[in-house]
């Protein structure tokens, strides 16, 4: 029996990893897994919410390394996971997406001598100016077997130099989970119409007053034409107040939403106003707009395909294309390849069959 660690600590990890498990779970023959929560997230609204509504079971290890600067998260992460490590001797260490737990757990582990799986491997931004640009590329560096969400992530790691046969082209877990949640919320309405979502909490967006106030400023105005629900992340709730950012009250604050309420919210909204990574993808499958306030996007499918619409600073352009939104006149997108829920699938099809 194959033995996999799972490892996640942020938000979007949470939301990666449940159709991964579920699926694991139904092989009971062909693995053992355990799970490593490391407490990079924490609120209720951040964490626990996520296992109960996604069907997540209570991790096997808990790290509880909270916030603290990168150099000092990453460390906590590497220390303790070693220890993880070395109680189960996994076959594999499984790791998902970009964030800093993902980054330090993958390069333990391969000095361990562990194999190291990452899903959602090969996106790239092109911008080392992020965090998660270098934990992506330290992380694919260092894996064994990479299972990639679109095509783009392929030609990536190919032009890094990663070894072809390492590379699986599977598919979006982010997209099983969406469409598991929806089925489940069937017919599902909210009570408000009419109305755009935003989310926002990348530190190239939200840690400098004055590009915060700047985007603000924006869609104050945007707000006019219609109420705007914004369910703000912990670091942004932070810095609104800390730089006493003015806020219409047509933007309606609200806490970080659950999977399910944020869904329902986001689901049959006009449009939907983001920094995230993984809203970008979600957006694009239900076909709701999406406009992406940064520079470069690494999931580059969602505008070609989908729904999805780069901003960069340019607000006219925004304005312009919740006009076209708003009269029937914006682009509507197609599903990217292999994102259908089956991803998961595809990904222990690859473990059942792989030679260790
Ligand atoms: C992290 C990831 C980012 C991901 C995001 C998803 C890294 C480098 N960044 O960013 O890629 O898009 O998660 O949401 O890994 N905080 C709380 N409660 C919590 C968690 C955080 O109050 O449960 C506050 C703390 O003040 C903390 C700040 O938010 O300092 C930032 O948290 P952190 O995990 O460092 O980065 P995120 O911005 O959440
Ligand atoms: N999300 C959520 N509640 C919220 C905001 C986001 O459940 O209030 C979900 C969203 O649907 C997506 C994921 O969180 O599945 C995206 O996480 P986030 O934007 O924090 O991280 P990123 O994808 O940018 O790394």
């Amino acid at each position: 029996m194959k033995k996999i660690l799972i490892v996640a600590g942020a938000r979007p990890n949470f939301i990666k990893i449940s159709p991964i498990i579920r699926e694991l779970k139904k092989d009971k023959y062909n693995f053992d897994c355990k799970l490593v929560h490391t407490g990079q997230h924490y609120d209720y609204e951040m964490s626990k919410i996520f296992f109960e509504e996604l069907e997540i079971p209570q991790p096997d290890y808990f790290l509880n390394v909270g916030s603290d600067t990168h150099a000092k998260q990453t460390a906590k992460i590497m220390i303790e996971i070693e220890n993880v490590i070395n109680d189960y001797g996994p076959d594999y260490v499984l790791v998902v997406g970009d964030v800093n737990s993902t980054l330090a757990v993958s390069i333990t582990s391969k000095k361990m001598f562990y194999r190291v799986i990452h899903v959602e491997a090969g996106l790239r931004s092109f911008d080392m100016k992020m965090p998660e640009e270098i934990n992506r590329i330290i992380t694919d560096r260092v894996s064994d077997l990479l299972f990639v969400s679109e095509k783009s992530g392929i030609k990536n790691l190919i032009n890094e130099g990663i070894d072809e046969e390492k590379i699986y082209f599977v598919g979006n877990v982010m997209i099983d989970t969406l469409l598991y949640q929806l089925k489940k919320l069937k017919n599902d309405k909210i009570n408000i119409k009419n109305h755009g979502v935003l989310t926002l909490h990348r530190p190239s967006n939200v840690d400098n007053r004055d590009k915060l106030q700047e985007i603000f400023n924006v869609l104050n105005s945007i707000s006019d034409k219609m109420e705007i629900y914004f369910p703000v992340h912990p670091r942004t709730k932070k810095r609104i107040k800390e730089f006493g950012i003015n806020i219409s009250n047509n933007i309606k604050l609200m806490e970080p939403l659950g999977y399910n309420d944020f869904l329902r919210l986001w689901k049959d909204s006009k449009f939907v106003i983001t920094d995230s990574g993984g809203i970008q993808e979600e957006t694009t499958v239900l076909g709701v707009p999406c406009f992406t306030l940064r520079d470069s996007t690494e999931r580059p499918v969602t505008i070609e395909f989908g729904t999805n619409t780069l901003i960069s600073n340019n607000y006219e352009k925004l304005n312009n294309l919740i006009d076209d939104v708003l009269n029937n006149r914006y682009k509507k997108g197609k599903v990217p390849e292999y994102w259908d829920g089956n991803a998961s699938k595809r990904i222990i099809e690859v473990l059942r069959n792989e030679n260790m």
